[in-house]
């Protein structure tokens, strides 16, 4: 579905705003909430917002490069598309779309384990390499398996999520009766006439079903509730010897998703892995948590280069990732933004978001007197507007 004809879109909210109005309710509710009272979801991007620039002027910004590398691989700007569950059902084959539209932009693509779309399905349809998440499972043959599909499909990295155990409640998914594909009630086959265009779509592909799950786990032939198969197979007991049992099994980049303490930053680089994501699960799992910006510095501080530590949570436009680079973040993940784009237009939509954030990025970059991502630091913010940082007056004291 393409991006609605005479529309206005120059910010991430313009696309939130159609994909709100597209996408059935049930689905934009589930990207579109935090847990509980949705606290750590508002302070993720409350706390960005916090962040004041330094403005520079007079000096050469001509030639500017936002290109980078996140765990060694080459990216267009430092971001990565985030692994998102039921990313097919803000859009058909939403996983597919979405891959493509990072693969043409230059950044990766990060498939969720409860994608709609198979690893097999995005494999299919890209011609490079993508990432792949995963969740401890009580089932350890299965993890294998996936990880076993995740090296067949070429996967470049694997993300393992350390932050979902344990589901955090999310109100609006039980109110809404979250599953996929959707129970036919009368309430959402009402809400869905007023979504013609996602109905289409939708009609169009047999991709309705958690196809990395259904008829690849043991028993498992017909799965619709997120909410169920987490309480049932996500292992509980995850500890730090089944992070190394992970990167053994896979053997090649692994990327630590969920640490929001120094403390367990330290015990991150002990296992080896190749970077670490700062993230509170965009505020969908401790609500009450710190925004995940508030804690970059500590943990940059903590990790003191030995890895590479990026960040997720609240990023809404090409200033949140500049403040995230300028606290140390090496690259930073999008989930909501880029889900936007998705819901709002397809392939399309999401080369618009990725379209917006370079451009933001760009220009703020310069307008701080920057013409090199990598010379970013900590010297673009205000001091006193950033977490880890004296007041002004300190300063000039
Ligand atoms: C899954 O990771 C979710 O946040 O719903």
């Amino acid at each position: 579905m393409p991006l609605p004809p005479r529309s206005f879109i120059a910010t991430i909210e313009d696309l939130r705003k159609i994909a709100e109005r597209r996408v059935p309710r049930m689905f934009y509710d589930y990207a579109d909430s935090g847990s509980w009272t949705e606290s750590t979801y508002r302070a993720n991007e409350a706390d960005l917002q916090k962040i004041r620039f330094r403005q520079r002027v007079a000096r050469n910004m001509e030639n500017r490069n936002i290109a980078t590398t996140m765990a060694g691989i080459p990216v267009a700007m430092p971001v990565a598309l985030a692994p998102t569950g039921l990313t097919g059902m803000q859009h058909a084959d939403g996983e597919i779309l979405a891959a493509q539209a990072a693969e043409a932009f230059g950044v990766p693509f990060t498939l969720s384990t409860m994608s709609i779309c198979s690893i097999e399905d995005v494999a299919e349809n890209t011609t490079k390499p993508f990432w792949f998440q995963v969740y401890m499972l009580r089932d350890r043959d299965f993890i294998e398996r996936l990880i076993d599909r995740a090296k067949a499909a070429n996967c470049s990295a694997l993300m393992l999520t350390l932050d979902l155990q344990i589901m955090g409640q999310r109100h609006k998914d039980l109110r809404n009766g979250l599953t996929a594909p959707p129970r036919l009630t009368l309430r959402n086959i009402l809400n869905m006439a007023g979504k013609p265009a996602w109905c289409y779509h939708m009609l169009g592909t047999k991709r309705r079903a958690f196809r990395n799950i259904v008829g690849h786990a043991k028993g498992v032939a017909d799965m619709a509730s997120l909410a169920s198969w987490t309480a049932e197979q996500f292992d509980p007991t995850l500890n730090w010897d089944d992070v190394a049992w992970i990167k053994r099994r896979w053997g090649g980049k692994l990327i630590l998703k969920g640490i929001l303490d120094a403390e367990d930053a330290r015990l991150a680089m002990d296992s080896g892995a190749d970077a670490l994501i700062v993230s509170n699960h965009g505020g969908r799992q401790l609500d009450g948590a710190m925004s995940s910006i508030s804690m970059l510095p500590s943990i940059v501080d903590a990790v003191g280069g030995a890895m590479e530590v990026w960040m997720d949570g609240g990023i809404r436009s090409g200033q949140d990732i500049l403040r995230a680079v300028a606290l140390g973040a090496r690259g930073t993940l999008i989930g909501r933004s880029f889900l936007y784009g998705l819901g709002a237009g397809g392939r399309e939509g999401v080369a618009k978001a990725l379209q917006i954030l370079a451009n933001e990025l760009d220009v703020t970059m310069a307008l701080c007197g920057h013409r090199n991502i990598h010379d970013i630091d900590r010297g673009i913010l205000m001091p006193g507007t950033y977490p880890g940082s004296q007041s002004r007056d300190e300063t000039a004291r």
